[in-house]
């Protein structure tokens, strides 16, 4: 296992604990998804453009008045939750309104808008902190309820303030908000202790308006980060860079609306990958980009899982029982965390005992005593889980924790006897467009 790279403060006070992906509390314990033993899988799955990259590109719409079209945008709940957050601040969002495709999304983005991600919507969905960068490079002010701890812990948002506060910006925190000014934003040079997506998000977008150039080093690498800096660059930004660690921004002076197509998922992409190693068959991926998946692609070639890349097509085909790798989660291009309850569960029932070790979140692993529920050998060591692989899981209710977390347990129950029921199933419909229904066109016995 190679050395882990520099982490946050945050990780190592945490302890255990932690979550793989954005996350919020609200639940309403009423959805509830069954499945059952499934495959060999066939057919295709359209993948859906990217939660991680379209909440951003949202907030990134506050930079300049005018009308904003998005294609490839999934109705999901986060995506629902961030057109309200927009609409609370004067804009207008219509997705897949009549007359166009359900798909599309338009946002008018007012002159006049008020500045605030109210606490509201900060608990719900703790991405909707990115606002923070775009509103201080407009309007010169923001107030941003404080994300509180959620479910999985505390997840600080200090490296945003601190860069944000290299170009001239100044916090007070005040009756749960932060309130920020700035004059006018100026150009620095900003080295990131550690590369957070979210703080190279909200840098990247404050950026942008800011006098003169800002370099981000140690940047967040992700295909989102690269996705956002397209979009920024199409409204008249002058982004160089992302998608390295080095990104260069020359501030301009004024922005304007575009029309712009969002990434693919590639996690959702994973899921299907891992519902496929689970369960078996051949099955087709279209839209998928390989290129933002290699680590993984390559650690399920590893495992037996052949994926072959068409272009815009991914063939996955599993044949025979997968083998057991390690794995370590890693900043991009390494194995994103955000995968880590696919690998779990596909590790659960592979050949032979794969260790996975966390390095991004402090590893809490909550949905792992739902996978031993179901029949799983998954022992934890502080950051790395062991999993022995067991011939076959055996159907169980379980509870979803989070959106991925409840994603692996529905795959898992693809490989389990008789009936996985997971509760808590509200979480998936945050991140997923239509698992069940997906699952369901490729022979998947779920509802
Ligand atoms: C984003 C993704 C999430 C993914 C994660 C890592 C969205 C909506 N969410 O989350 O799905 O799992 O990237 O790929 O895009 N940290 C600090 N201080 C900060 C900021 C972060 O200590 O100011 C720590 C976090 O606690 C964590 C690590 O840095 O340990 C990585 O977080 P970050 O990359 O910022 O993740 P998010 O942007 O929150």
């Amino acid at each position: 296992m190679g050395c882990p790279p520099v982490r946050p403060a945050a990780h190592h006070t945490e302890g255990v604990g932690a979550a793989s992906d954005d996350s919020h509390t609200e639940t309403s314990g009423r959805s509830v998804i069954r499945v059952r033993r499934s495959g060999p899988l066939s057919g295709s799955v359209r993948i859906s453009g990217a939660k991680n990259s379209v909440l951003k590109l949202m907030a990134a719409s506050v930079l300049a008045p005018g009308r904003f079209t998005l294609h490839n945008v999934p109705r999901i709940a986060d995506v629902a939750l961030m057109s309200e957050l927009l609409e609370g601040m004067g804009a207008t969002v219509a997705h897949g309104a009549a007359g166009s495709a359900p798909d599309v999304m338009t946002i008018d983005v007012p002159e006049v808008m008020v500045p605030e991600a109210p606490y509201d919507q900060v608990e719900r969905m703790r991405a909707s902190i990115v606002v923070l960068g775009p509103l201080l490079a407009r309007f010169g002010e923001a107030r941003v309820s404080v994300p509180g701890g959620d479910d999985f812990g505390h997840r600080p948002i200090d490296m945003h303030l601190r860069a944000l506060e290299q170009l001239g910006a100044t916090f007070t925190t005040s009756h749960g908000y932060i309130q920020g000014r700035a004059e006018r934003l100026t150009g620095a040079q900003v080295l990131l202790e550690y590369p957070s997506v979210g703080a190279t998000e909200n840098l990247l977008m404050a950026a942008v308006r800011a006098r003169g150039t800002t370099v981000i080093d140690n940047a967040a690498r992700e295909p989102e980060i690269a996705d956002l800096a397209a979009f920024l660059n199409a409204m008249g930004a002058e982004v160089d860079g992302a998608g390295s660690s080095t990104i260069t921004v020359e501030g301009v002076e004024s922005l304007h609306p575009v029309t712009h197509t969002v990434v693919p998922d590639r996690i959702e992409a994973a899921t299907y990958l891992a519902a496929v190693g689970m369960a078996g068959g051949s099955i087709r991926l279209l839209g998928a980009r390989a290129d933002h998946m290699v680590m993984l692609l390559e650690k399920l070639g590893d495992m037996g899982l052949r994926v072959d890349d068409g272009g815009d097509v991914l063939v996955a085909t599993a044949s025979d029982r997968l083998r057991s790798v390690d794995v370590s989660t890693l900043p991009y291009p390494g194995v994103a965390t955000d995968y880590k309850p696919l690998l779990v569960a596909l590790l659960s029932v592979a050949d032979g005992v794969g260790i996975l070790t966390e390095n991004v979140f402090a590893g809490r692993f909550r949905y792992i005593p739902e996978l031993v529920r179901m029949g799983a050998d998954i022992r934890v060591e502080g950051h790395h889980a062991v999993v022995r692989g067991v011939d076959a899981l055996s159907g169980a209710p379980v509870r979803a924790p989070d959106i991925r977390a409840g994603a692996a347990l529905v795959v898992a129950g693809l490989a389990a006897e008789g009936e996985t029921v997971v509760a808590d199933a509200e979480h998936v419909e945050r991140g997923y467009q239509d698992l069940v229904g997906n699952l369901a066109r490729l022979g998947a016995d779920i509802s």
